[in-house]
């Protein structure tokens, strides 16, 4: 028997919500395919053109599929497929697509045993391996679906998940490398007072806002003052993008995740398209190539 699965791109810390928010998008996602095998171990293929490592170990699916077989008694294995839709290090979670696709099937061909707390714990371990971090914020959206608030982590992972605002995400992904690793690096060790105060001010806002559907609070309510300005460097382009998709009519929005793609959420879908539009001439006055994500929430 076999399972198949969709595993959607999301957007972490979407804005002030570094590490801990969340949002799943409808459009990018990976297609995992399980099979269940009497053959202990695992064997993975990528039936795409990305070159990503097949070896278990390596693998985030693999790794996440082996902290998984060793939560089960019975000797048994997968063999994995997986078709890359979300490209990998594009900063739209595309580790955590192939990790959360396959926990979330082999619990499927397992009866569903695990609970979704269970197999964000356990799709962390691909996080693990693809940035040496085991957050969860990319997890807990695609696993959960909508939008996420991760309370915490240790030492028990509690994932509030919320309902999804009715709003449309434009995305801009310019083709140049940002490592989660070297965007971590350049994070202050430590945050004055006024300025924390200032942000889990804004994160409260903003979930306020998603519950309310209070689009001006949204708006107000997105900005980073910790980890963006500190990450700004590494992001050739974003003021300029942010600027250009605000006069467009967007209501905010900022690095996904750690870059470099740039998100921005919108009222509806023609100011979403018209926001992506404005942040891909940004990319391309600079000649850098820009990939175009527009999708409902
Ligand atoms: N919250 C993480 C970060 C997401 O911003 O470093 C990385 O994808």
């Amino acid at each position: 028997s076999s399972v198949t699965v969709h595993a959607p791109a999301t957007i972490a810390n979407v804005g002030c919500g570094f590490d801990v928010l969340g949002l799943a998008l409808t459009a990018p996602y990976d297609i995992v395919r399980l099979r269940r095998t009497d053959q202990p171990g695992l064997t993975i293929r990528h039936l795409d053109d990305y070159n990503l490592p097949t070896d278990p170990y390596r693998n985030v699916a693999g790794a996440a599929l082996l902290a998984l077989l060793r939560e089960v008694p019975e000797p048994i294995g997968f063999e994995v497929e997986i078709t890359k839709g979300i490209r990998p290090g594009s900063g739209i979670g595309s580790s955590a697509a192939s990790a959360a696709g396959a926990v979330v099937a082999a619990n499927a061909l397992l009866g569903s045993r695990f609970t979704n707390h269970q197999l964000v714990d356990l799709a962390m371990y691909g996080e693990a391996v693809a940035s040496g971090v085991r957050h969860a914020d990319n997890i807990a959206p695609a696993i959960f679906g909508g939008f996420t608030l991760v309370r915490a982590v240790l030492p028990t992972l509690d994932v509030v998940p919320l309902p999804p605002p009715p709003l449309w995400v434009a995305v801009v992904h310019p083709q140049f490398e940002v490592k989660t690793q070297e965007a971590r690096a350049v994070l202050p060790a430590a945050v004055p007072l006024p300025l924390a105060v200032r942000q889990w001010a804004n994160v409260g806002g903003l979930v306020a806002g998603f519950l309310t559907h209070d689009n001006a609070l949204i708006s107000r309510a997105l900005e980073d003052y910790i980890v963006e300005p500190a990450r700004a460097s590494l992001l050739p382009g974003l003021g300029d993008a942010r600027l250009r998709a605000l006069a467009a009519g967007a209501l905010g929005g900022g690095i996904s995740g750690s870059g470099p793609s740039i998100f921005m959420l919108n009222q509806d879908e023609a100011t979403a398209h018209a926001a992506a539009e404005a942040m891909g001439s940004v990319y391309q006055k600079m000649g850098i190539a820009f990939h175009l994500h527009v999708g409902p929430i």
